[in-house]
């Protein structure tokens, strides 16, 4: 038997890695850089398999480029808004994502950038660092206090719900918006422009999609508390990044924490950079060492099922099964 072809876009945790190579031989990309769009249309020709991350884009010229024997594509991710899932779908390909094993990390991330925005640490450690800590000082880089406070969920699937339990521990008040989802954790459900009248703490916790992008505008943010914070751990692309400037800037909600950019990397021309009650970081979310080898795991376990032509555990496109 013909040994099928593969194409993994990164090295991935050798968990994942080991697995695949346990069945099959892939050929993996392995400088740090992702490949170029060249690049890539190149090393997919005539591939099987393609295990991809969220830096590529999956699209419909790609699939072309690779060949109709394209038989499954595995993102090592749970969004799976880099791939074209329509496009995969009507040729007739799985895609395979990585839920529920970075939940947990996840929100922890989301309650890290809380904290931190509330307390203003990134801004504390810069003033600090800058030399500028004179003496104890009953008003300096006052925050905001978590204890009695309203966090408003947008999208309470695993990650919202996840937040909303550990917000149990910190006697926060939690409301959620969030069609369809079930109340959970003591969360209350509540129409979005109520969450954002009422919210100290709003965390944006849904998929990119076409009716989520730029979700968080201009109205969104000038329905929130001036003292309220943003945290944005779900996508870049939700958040229209220049009127959040503009609500920082001129004070018109406390502060934002965010993630996750749009684009990534964000360049560092970006004016969101300039501001102090802005904590931007890369894209960290999931990136806690078992986390990343879950998810690598679960990435070759879809590869390695949908090349032996069976079901993938973790499939975003079932129709192609019928
Ligand atoms: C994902 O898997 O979609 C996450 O954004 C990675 O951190």
């Amino acid at each position: 038997m013909t040994q099928p072809k593969i194409f993994i876009t990164r090295l991935i945790p050798d968990l994942g890695l080991n697995l695949v190579k346990e069945h099959f031989l892939p050929s993996a990309w392995t400088q740090d850089m992702p490949p170029s769009r060249e690049q890539l249309l190149e090393r997919v020709r005539g591939v099987d398999g393609l295990l991809c991350l969220l830096t590529e884009k999956i699209d419909g010229e790609l699939m072309d480029a690779a060949g109709p024997q394209l038989k499954v594509i595995s993102s090592m991710s749970v969004g799976v808004d880099h791939i074209d899932v329509p496009a995969a779908t009507v040729r007739g390909i799985p895609v395979g994502n990585t839920p529920g094993v970075l939940t947990d990390a996840t929100a922890d991330q989301a309650f890290a950038l809380m904290l931190a925005a509330a307390r203003r640490i990134t801004e504390a450690e810069r003033f600090l660092r800058a030399g500028k800590w004179v003496t104890w000082q009953p008003s300096l880089l006052l925050g905001a206090d978590l204890v009695g406070a309203t966090l408003g969920i947008v999208g309470f699937g695993r990650i919202g719900q996840a937040i909303a339990k550990r917000a149990q521990g910190f006697d926060l008040r939690v409301i959620y918006h969030s069609p369809n989802a079930e109340p959970a954790y003591g969360a209350q459900p509540v129409d979005l422009d109520t969450l954002l009248h009422e919210s100290d703490f709003v965390s944006i916790n849904v998929p990119l999609k076409a009716e989520t992008r730029h979700l968080v505008n201009a109205k969104f943010l000038a329905k929130m508390k001036p003292s309220a914070i943003l945290v944005n751990t779900a996508r870049g692309g939700v958040l229209d990044q220049n009127a959040l400037y503009d609500a920082l800037k001129a004070n018109r909600i406390f502060a934002a924490a965010l993630d996750v950019t749009d684009p990534e990397p964000l360049p560092m021309d970006c004016p969101l950079l300039e501001l102090e009650n802005c904590i931007i970081v890369p894209h960290l979310g999931s990136a806690s060492k078992k986390t990343r080898d879950m998810m690598s795991l679960l990435a070759a376990q879809n590869l390695i099922a949908g090349l032996k032509g069976e079901r993938l555990p973790h499939c975003v496109n079932p129709q192609v099964y019928g």
